[in-house]
């Protein structure tokens, strides 16, 4: 069995890979309908990254014999600015995220579960995959600035992601 801390501190963090999942869902969305598809189809596949995050976490606790409650998802927002503003986003929110799973592992410690810590493992992992991801995006569209050919290049490639080589 898990503490009630742990469960609170564990399902609290269900809602935050739930409103990874609605932000990135958001900029997809506000991708696509500023021509950058690519950028878009890129942003759909890490929305539904962030979806099996979400139901990760959410398993591990019914199988530690927690009983889940989720809790309310916030809008994202609506507007992003320019292509490069959207992935400084989405790099800002990703380095949060790791900020939380770190806090998790500390209060997985503190509430002498190992089992627990042996879980949040992927996670802290994936966060460095993720922050890793993001960073070079955001380095390749600084280093683009206002040149579209390039920058529709960089959509290109990226709208290849989760499509068979
Ligand atoms: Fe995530
Ligand atoms: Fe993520």
């Amino acid at each position: 069995m898990i503490t009630p801390k742990m469960q609170d501190a564990l399902c609290a963090h269900v809602d935050q890979e739930m409103y990874s999942a609605y932000l990135y869902l958001g900029m997809s969305a506000y991708c696509e309908a500023h021509a950058y598809k690519g950028f878009g189809r890129w942003l759909r596949v890490q929305h539904g990254e962030e979806l099996e995050h979400a139901r990760k976490v959410l398993d591990y606790v019914v199988a530690r014999g927690g009983q889940p409650a989720l809790g309310a998802i916030p809008a994202p927002p609506r507007e992003f600015g320019a292509i490069t503003q959207v992935f400084e986003a989405l790099l800002a929110h990703e380095r949060r995220v790791t900020e939380r799973i770190h806090a998790l592992h500390a209060t997985a410690g503190a509430e002498k579960d190992p089992a627990c810590q042996v879980f949040l493992q992927w996670f802290i992992s994936e966060q460095v995959e993720e922050e890793s991801a993001a960073t070079e995006i955001v380095d390749k569209l600084r280093m683009v600035g206002d040149r579209p050919s390039a920058a529709l290049y960089l959509d290109k490639e990226y709208g290849k992601r989760g499509k068979a080589a």
